[in-house]
């Protein structure tokens, strides 16, 4: 890449062609105040200017985060011309702003608070008519605040890139722009998959997930039999929660900090993770034995149940009928654990501990009970553990480290732990299948053309003289491009992971924030890199797991022997499995 020579605040610097002024200047170690740009450009309107400068060259302030780099440019961030143009800039943003940081969700995150803090907006400087405000808190997932919107257009765009899709836009003129789903309605009425992906771009509190921490409580307090469980990816990432680099594996003070909170006990979501493995495998060959409907899909991920039954109504046979992991493990808690425990299951409160904010909306299907009971009765994000936790004060990088309680289900394989990166639960499903099929565990266990953050990625094995394909895709945008295939009747595959949010849960919508303005200068390139690096934890994980793959969890081996019989029996369909239901897009 050809370099540009620049100076900032007159020191030289060399620097790539091509990047804009306040790219280069983060490479350089200078912060310039930012709030539409993001993400190395996935997002830059140009529109709050916040980030203006001066560079010789242009007439009069620059957006640093659309002007670009030249040859010989000199760059003056602290002139008294533009530190003032920053902070007015602020000051009209939080003219038309809901300022209640005090109860605001987002404090601690907010990039609006941080920038007018560094540029020192002052207090009410334009005082006046603010936009009518809509609040919608219609879905269980997330909720949407128009009066903390700075109309950065980040979820827009994070939609569209993550998904293909155009869920939110500007509706309205002028000053009475919003951002909102088309004809402001609620997500609730409109296709959106509840992801979240948007509101772990959004700067402020204006979108956020739904949280509850207050339903959790109630429940301790009435003296309920209150147990969590937690998904695999919350592991590789709770520790960002408490200033832990990206990618640190947190499990045991994870536990500990779970213990400390209260609740009777503390499972791993990897134990249900073992036991779909068991059933989706069965059902995979099964469907190939029997001339059943293929490419079989995977439906651990209700972020893409939500946008098949959206989109691909006449696809559904191709799903999995596997309840996701929490839910399987939530219906397994309030049958065999309380039966075998002497608990009454409507005593029973089942917390699940999820990277994800679709799972929220996926625990209310009505499917997803038993004899009248949920199979889990409240989901919170990682985002959310890391506010209970601090909330409690627990010291969490000094936590001793605990097990997982596991007496009779809890045990889980390194199979179970990487259903949080994209590819998981396709290696997790072949380890399996390779020893059903052929009677020899898979060699090598690591199955390593399925991992990675590639779009889309296929593979072939040959399975006892049967040559089986398979594909991965992540992000709604890559799975249309197999779907599309399936629907022209064009597809090679047996087999097909999809998981909704891209590089899989450990990106989920409810995993801590990554915003470049508190991250330390040595963590640039972060964004770029924070999948990987979650995932290379839970790999880490699955190597350290005496026991690597599901069929050979002791504890699943004998729920199988004492309580279903084997897998896809009766039993199994009638706590483990579940049905999809098309719907429309838009309804009001
Ligand atoms: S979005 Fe930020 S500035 Fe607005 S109320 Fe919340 S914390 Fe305060
Ligand atoms: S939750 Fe997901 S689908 Fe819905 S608007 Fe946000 S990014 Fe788009
Ligand atoms: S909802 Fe958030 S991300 Fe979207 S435009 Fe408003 S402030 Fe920006
Ligand atoms: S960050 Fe440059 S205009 Fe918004």
């Amino acid at each position: 890449m050809a370099k540009v020579n620049i100076k900032i605040e007159g020191i030289p610097f060399q620097v790539e062609e091509g990047l804009t002024i306040l790219e280069a200047a983060k490479k350089c170690g200078f912060e310039i105040p930012s709030l539409c740009a993001f993400n190395h450009g996935e997002c830059s309107r140009g529109s709050c200017r916040v980030c203006l400068v001066e560079a010789t060259g242009a007439r009069g302030l620059v957006a640093s985060c659309v002007y670009p780099v030249a040859e010989g440019m000199e760059i003056t961030i602290s002139s008294p011309k533009a530190t003032e143009a920053r902070r007015t800039s602020v000051e009209l943003l939080l003219s038309n702003h809901n300022k209640n940081c005090q109860q605001c969700d987002k404090n601690g995150n907010c990039e609006l608070l941080h920038v007018a803090r560094i540029t020192g907006a002052r207090e009410d400087m334009y005082v006046g008519e603010k936009t009518e405000t809509t609040i919608d808190r219609l879905t269980p997932s997330i909720y949407r605040d128009t009066s903390k919107c700075i109309l950065c257009g980040r979820c827009i765009e994070r939609c569209k890139n993550a998904h293909g899709l155009g869920i939110l836009g500007f509706e309205k003129r002028g000053f009475n722009t919003i951002v909102a789903p088309a004809e402001n309605r609620s997500f609730a009425n409109s296709p959106c998959l509840l992801c979240g992906q948007c509101v772990t771009v959004c700067p402020t509190g204006a979108l956020m997930e739904v949280s509850e921490i207050e339903k959790v409580d109630e429940a301790m307090k009435a003296g309920k039999y209150v147990v969590v469980q937690t998904a695999p990816a919350v592991r590789a990432a709770i520790g960002e929660e408490f200033g832990m680099p990206i990618g640190t594996l947190a499990t045991g003070k994870m536990v500990s900090a779970l213990k400390r909170l209260g609740f009777k006990k503390v499972f791993d979501t990897n134990f249900g993770a073992d036991l779909t493995i068991m059933e989706e495998a069965t059902e995979l060959l099964g469907r190939i034995k029997n001339g059943g409907v293929l490419p079989m899909i995977t439906s651990c991920s209700p972020g893409w149940i939500n946008y098949a039954e959206y989109n691909y109504g006449d696809l559904l046979p191709h799903l999995s009928s596997c309840k996701s992991p929490h839910e399987m493990f939530g219906a397994i808690l309030k049958s065999y654990y309380c039966e075998k425990n002497g608990i009454d299951p409507k005593d029973m409160f089942v917390v699940s501990i999820m990277p994800c904010t679709a799972k929220k909306f996926e625990k209310e299907r009505e499917q997803l009970q038993v004899n009248g009971l949920r199979d889990v009765d409240a989901v919170l994000t990682t985002r959310e553990l890391g506010r209970l936790i601090k909330r409690s004060g627990i010291d969490f990088k000094r936590l001793p480290d605990s097990e997982f309680d596991n007496d009779i289900v809890g045990e889980y394989t390194g199979a179970g732990v990487i259903f949080g990166a994209t590819g998981g639960v396709m290696e997790a499903a072949l380890r399996t299948a390779i020893f059903v099929l052929t009677g020899k565990e898979a060699q090598p266990v690591e199955l390593k053309e399925v991992r990675g953050l590639e779009g889309i990625k296929e593979a072939s094995y040959n399975l006892g003289g049967k040559q089986i394909n398979i594909a991965v895709a992540h992000g709604m945008k890559n799975a249309k491009v197999l779907l599309d295939d399936i629907r022209a009747g064009k597809s090679k595959y047996h087999f097909i992971e999809i998981m909704c949010c891209p590089g899989g849960c450990v990106a989920g919508g409810g995993q801590p924030y990554v915003k470049p303005c508190f991250l330390p200068d040595e963590d640039a390139d972060i964004l770029d890199t924070y999948r990987a690096k979650r995932a290379a934890a839970l790999y880490k994980e699955d190597e350290l797991r005496p026991i690597r793959a599901s069929h050979n969890n002791p504890q699943i081996v004998d729920l199988y022997k004492n309580f279903l019989g084997e897998p896809n029996s009766h039993k199994s369909h009638e706590l483990l499995h579940t049905t999809y239901k098309a719907r429309e897009g838009f309804n009001d």
